[in-house]
């Protein structure tokens, strides 16, 4: 699974930020960096930099920030396996993958099984306009109130009836027949004879988020059992991580406002064809927790739609639980309920578009639909109402969210304020962690200006002799300072590429930071007052050992050796 580091540390270097996002964001040359208006927040006098001796990119307005990787993941909106795919494929190199971890497909299987799933797609779609039955097909389409736009735009096909409408195309093929197999486009009888599994169904297909096809789901034209049938699992298709017209929604907002989810593809088509193109389907399941994280990632808002009966209750309860653990700070969820016996996809043909996001503004917040659930679960019972909810409430993770869920159910319960409702629950609310927990001390303290100068000019460390003295030197921060210099120290390395290596890292955020922090030393003076920051910790580490020396009853020999050296040298700076 893993991606050797130093590939990714190779594309960094080779990869050039200040092109790349140019491409995207024309960018303007000022002063030693670039910029623009940002990308990810609207505002009309330009705060986003790219800098190219960092290979950095910081919007002073939002915040945004990252290396190349970043941006991709950010403005493309891809998960990092996936922007590091991008990254190489514009390259024009390949992604290796390190042996033994995980169980990563074959690439080279996987490869073969993109292309194919690709193939069968186009020729589903040709079969729509040629299939001597194709006329039924465009009869029931029409049935459906399904325009030719946006039937093109989903990329719907038709699968023509009999055994081996897919696989007579791959008669002399048998390797191709094995993969087809493999992608769950055929299916094997206990006699080992192959044949299609799509027959005489609508086609849908499913694509991930770089567009490519994975799997399909396949409507009977008219009213057959069973009414849908989907891909299985297979190497290139997890049902549990994909959502349907996720990849078309991109193509038509690249930032969307808001991210509907709703049960069916025919659901996703229709609001597409009523513009409301900015809904997406879970693939005929609850939704998982991966799906949702890719929903709040994709939009800050995100309403879920189900029906207004029992079963559409009980899927919305299911989604609330499995989204409240993944909630940030900022998140907005929210939970539309239709009328009985309708579908976004009645629906919106009955309503129309702005009747429709009508009452998607009306839909219930998180809050609110939780605690209407747990009043209707639990009557004027009040202590298993608060019970359930002290359980719902410790998963939330957004310390915001938690805090005003325990202010609601505190006036649910008649009590004045949920600091009375925390005591009488010994309920134990997170703390926010204080920026910085065991990071650096002052903002401006020697050490803190050592590591951003590191982070920000890592040269600096390059063939630097180790520093013995920041081993004993007991600060908080200088561990950092000392890992940051053994990796600089072997390696010639950018701050982007640095970055890298610490994405996973715990103090990540402290890096960051500092490689943004303006610490005002010009640029001729960086390598020196870098030099002064590391006597000034030689010196403190003197003091210290000094200190504990001093301190002590009785000195070891080599202890008292070691004094005799300290207070020379102390004497020895003093003069
Ligand atoms: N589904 C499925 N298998 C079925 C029935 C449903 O996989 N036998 C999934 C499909 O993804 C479907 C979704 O559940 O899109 C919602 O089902 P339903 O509401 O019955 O279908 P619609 O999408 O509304 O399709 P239609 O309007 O054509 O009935
Ligand atoms: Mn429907």
């Amino acid at each position: 699974m893993a991606i050797p580091r130093d590939f990714i540390n190779e594309l960094i270097a080779r990869i050039d930020i200040v092109d790349l996002i140019d491409r995207k964001v024309p960018l303007k040359k000022a002063g030693k960096n670039h910029s623009a208006c940002c990308p990810f927040h609207s505002e009309k006098s330009p705060s986003f930099t790219v800098s190219r001796d960092k290979q950095f990119y910081h919007c002073f307005g939002c915040g945004a920030h990252g290396n190349a990787i970043d941006f991709v993941m950010e403005y493309d909106r891809l998960e990092f396996v996936d922007a590091i795919e991008e990254l190489a494929g514009q390259l024009g190199i390949a992604v290796p993958r390190e042996q033994g971890t995980g169980k990563r497909p074959d690439q080279g299987l996987s490869r073969d099984l993109y292309q194919l799933m690709e193939e069968a797609n186009l020729f589903y779609q040709s079969q729509l306009r040629q299939h001597q039955d194709k006329q039924k097909v465009i009869d029931y389409l029409e049935f459906r109130g399904l325009s030719n736009d946006v039937v093109e735009q989903f990329g719907i096909g038709f699968a023509p009836d009999g055994w081996d409408g897919l696989l007579g195309r791959y008669r002399q093929n048998q390797a191709a027949q094995d993969k087809l197999l493999t992608a769950g486009m055929l299916i094997a009888n206990d006699n080992g004879k192959r044949y299609d599994r799509f027959r005489d169904r609508l086609m849908f297909p499913i694509r991930d988020r770089r567009g490519r096809v994975v799997g399909f789901g396949g409507r009977v034209l008219g009213d057959g059992t069973p009414k849908y049938l989907n891909s299985p699992e297979t190497p290139i298709f997890h049902k549990g991580n994909e959502l349907y017209g996720l990849y078309e929604l991109k193509q038509k907002h690249r930032d969307p406002q808001h991210v509907l989810i709703v049960e069916g593809y025919m659901d996703v088509v229709a609001l597409a064809q009523f513009e409301v193109d900015y809904a997406v389907a879970s693939l005929g399941t609850a939704t998982t927790a991966e799906q949702f994280q890719l929903l709040v990632r994709s939009a800050k808002q995100v309403i879920c739609c189900y029906d207004g009966d029992r079963a559409g209750r009980e899927a919305a309860w299911r989604a609330l639980e499995t989204a409240l653990p993944l909630l940030k700070p900022g998140d907005q969820v929210k939970f539309m309920f239709l009328p009985q016996g309708e579908d976004p996809d009645t629906m919106v043909r009955k309503i129309g578009k702005d009747a429709f996001e009508a009452l998607m503004q009306d839909a219930m917040l998180l809050p609110a639909f939780l605690f209407d659930t747990l009043s209707n679960n639990h009557g004027a019972d009040k202590g298993a109402l608060a019970k359930q909810a002290i359980g719902l409430i410790e998963k939330v993770q957004d310390t915001v969210l938690q805090n005003l869920l325990l202010e609601n159910l505190a006036h649910k319960l008649g009590m004045n304020s949920s600091e009375d409702l925390k005591k009488k629950l010994g309920f134990a609310v997170k703390k926010a962690q204080p920026l910085n927990a065991k990071g650096l001390q002052g903002r401006g303290t020697p050490l803190r200006l050592a590591i951003a100068l590191l982070v920000q000019h890592p040269h600096l460390g390059f063939g630097l002799e180790e520093q013995a003295a920041l081993k004993r030197l007991k600060m908080p921060g200088v561990d950092l300072l000392g890992h940051l210099l053994e990796i600089t120290r072997e390696q010639s390395l950018n701050s982007a590429q640095l970055l890298e290596l610490h994405r996973e890292h715990e103090q990540k955020s402290t890096l960051i930071k500092l490689a943004q922090w303006d610490h005002q030393v010009a640029d001729e003076n960086v390598l020196l007052e870098f030099k002064q920051t590391l006597i000034w910790l030689y010196n403190q580490s003197i003091e210290q050992l000094y200190q504990e020396l001093s301190l002590k009853q009785t000195l070891t020999k080599v202890e008292k050796l070691q004094l005799t050296k300290l207070i020379a040298i102390i004497k020895g700076k003093a003069t």
